[in-house]
This record gives C-alpha cells, structure tokens and sequence, in this order.
C-alpha cells in the first residue's frame, strides 16, 4: 500500500517528462517548417498577418546592388485600383527596404481580397525576404476607402554566393489581389492605419529620402538632425539657415514637425527645404524615429548614421 502512492508519482513524472518532450518536438517542428513556408510566402500568420518578421542582418550588408521593381495587378472584375507607390528601388543585399502600395476600393460596397505574390526571376525568391508586408491573407476595403500598405523588405546577402544568380541584378516583385469568395473572418486594411507609429519604419524612410539632405551629426545640405524634437527651428550652430527659418521661432514637436515635413513652405512662408512628404502616417514615422534622437549625441546614434551614408 505505501508503495503505491510512490509508484503512481513517478508514472506521473514519467508522463509530464514524456508531454513536455513531445511539445518541444512539435514546436521544434512547427518553427522550422514556419521558416520554410516565411522563405516561400512571407507572413502567414492570420493573425495580424503583419507582425511576423524576418530580421535583417546588418552587419552582412554587401557592396553589391540590386534593382527591384514592382508590378501590380487586379484579378478582373474586382474593382480596386491597385498601384505601386514606387516603381523601383535600388538596394544594396542585406538593406532593410520600405516600400508602399496604395489600394483604393472604386465601388460603392466593401469588398474582401487577398494577395498573392511571386518573385522574379524565380531562383531570387529564396533570397527575397519580408519583413513586414500584406499577402494572402484576406482584406477588407470599405466603398471608396484607400490605403497605403507597407511592405518592409530586404534580399538575402547569401545571393550574392548563389552561382545561378551572379548576373542577376533586376528582381521583379509582382502582387496580384483577387476578390476573396469567402469573406467570413477578412481584417481590415484599414488597420495599416491604426498601427501605433513605428520608429523602425521612420528610420528607413529616413534612410531612403531625408538622407539625401540630411545627417544626424553633422550638417549637409540640411541641418543636422540629432535633438530636433524639442528644440527651436533655425539654430544649429554653423547651418546657413533661410532668413525665414531663423526668424519662425518655431519649438519642433510632433505637431509642428508634421506641418513642416507635410508642406514646409506653407507652414513657414519662405523656408527652404525642397521636399515634403505627403503621406501622413510615413510623417507619423518619422517623426517617431526623429524622436528617437536624442541629444547629447549618443555613440550608437554616430553608429547608426555611419551605416547609412548617404
Ligand atoms: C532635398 C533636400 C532635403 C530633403 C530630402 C529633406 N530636407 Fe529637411 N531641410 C532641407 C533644408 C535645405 C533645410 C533648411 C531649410 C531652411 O533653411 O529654410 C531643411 C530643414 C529641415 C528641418 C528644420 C531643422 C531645424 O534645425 O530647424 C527639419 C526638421 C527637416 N528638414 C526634416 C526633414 C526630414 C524629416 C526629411 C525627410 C522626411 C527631410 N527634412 C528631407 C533639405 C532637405
């Protein structure tokens, strides 16, 4: 009798050892079979279809450069306008890359969608990585409604090692939406609009536009952007400012900030910077990345700009 109470104890420590070995053999299953299908698909997840990432290696950045263009299309019969935001983009292997597309639902009923994509040519796909992006899974626009849709990318360094592709040097990324028959369970597209902002996503659209003018540390054609939330317009030491900049008076915040960079001459008659940027949630980005900069100057923020010469 007081053999068995000890006997039944360790079964049941036999058993849960046992349970736990096999859920770490199904998890170890399912994670590399998700890598697998995120080489092939991108995001599966339904469940915010948005959020599962591949992260790019910064460190392997390589010299060689790439085009990458972008086609769209619409199955027929389901009226969305459909488009690319940029034709092309130039990026070095391993550069994080953000590109938007903009979808407008031109009927008078919401309709649900969904995406498919492929690669071209074929043999890139294995070296084509998303990191945050829209695809299969089902959207749903409102009459009328548009969206701009984000999709966060970079290739693969190890392609530039793939014997098949030494020549290859323009990739096409094609998107085609269909209208979804089975609607039950579509997400809105509309949610790409109530992301909070994303300071990650700020720093690439830095990298990509204001980077042509602008450094965090040091003035180029624009001023130096370190510590710009905060501070007054006009008074980086050694910057020729426009006599109207010196004069605003201006504190930059997100509010103001978003003024200037939506329409910089109409929020400060005068001023002088040759770029605005009319999408407001990329303003809310990189603002929230501007944010980020904080003075004094921080040896990690020096590393940042360093790897985006620009
Ligand atoms: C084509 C060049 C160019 C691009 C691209 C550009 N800027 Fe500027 N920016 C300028 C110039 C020039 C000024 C100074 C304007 C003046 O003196 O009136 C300026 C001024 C500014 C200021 C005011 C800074 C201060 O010290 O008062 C901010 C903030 C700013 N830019 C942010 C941005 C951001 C963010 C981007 C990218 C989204 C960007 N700029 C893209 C040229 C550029």
């Amino acid at each position: 009798m007081p053999a068995d109470p000890a006997r039944r104890r360790r079964v049941r420590v036999y058993a849960t050892v046992g349970g736990l070995l096999l859920a770490v053999g199904v998890m170890t299953t399912l994670v590399s079979y998700s890598v697998t299908l995120y080489r092939l698909f991108c995001s599966v997840t339904g469940a915010g279809g948005y959020t599962q990432r591949a992260t790019a290696d910064h460190a392997t950045k390589s010299a060689r450069v790439v085009n990458v263009f972008f086609n769209t299309n619409v199955a027929p019969g389901l009226p969305w306008r459909f488009v690319p935001v940029q034709r092309s983009v130039n990026v070095h292997l391993g550069q994080n890359t953000l590109v938007f597309f903009t979808a407008e639902n031109a009927s008078d009923r919401p309709i649900v969608g969904h995406a498919t994509f492929n690669v071209a040519p074929s043999e890139v796909g294995l070296y084509f990585k998303k990191i945050q992006c829209f695809c299969f899974t089902e959207e749903r626009l409102g009459p009328h409604q548009k969206v701009e849709m984000p999709v966060d990318f970079f290739v693969d360094p190890r392609m530039a090692k793939d014997p098949v592709l030494t020549d290859t040097n323009n990739i096409t990324l094609s998107y085609t939406f269909f209208e979804s028959k089975n609607p039950e369970g579509a997400q809105n597209l509309a949610r790409f609009d109530k992301e909070p902002p994303n300071p990650a996503a700020g720093r690439e659209i830095f990298a990509t536009t204001c980077s042509a003018c602008h450094a965090v540390d040091r003035n180029k054609v624009g001023p130096m952007l370190e510590g710009v939330v905060g501070r007054t317009a006009g008074t980086v030491p050694g910057y020729p400012y426009s006599a109207a900049l010196t004069r605003a008076g201006t504190v930059w915040n997100a509010a103001t900030l978003d003024k200037w960079l939506a329409d910089p001459q109409a929020f400060i008659a005068g001023a002088q910077m040759p770029f605005h940027l009319p999408d407001p949630l990329r303003r809310r980005d990189v603002i929230a990345y501007l944010a980020t900069l904080k003075p004094p100057h921080a040896a990690h923020v020096a590393k940042q700009s360093a790897s985006h010469p620009g």
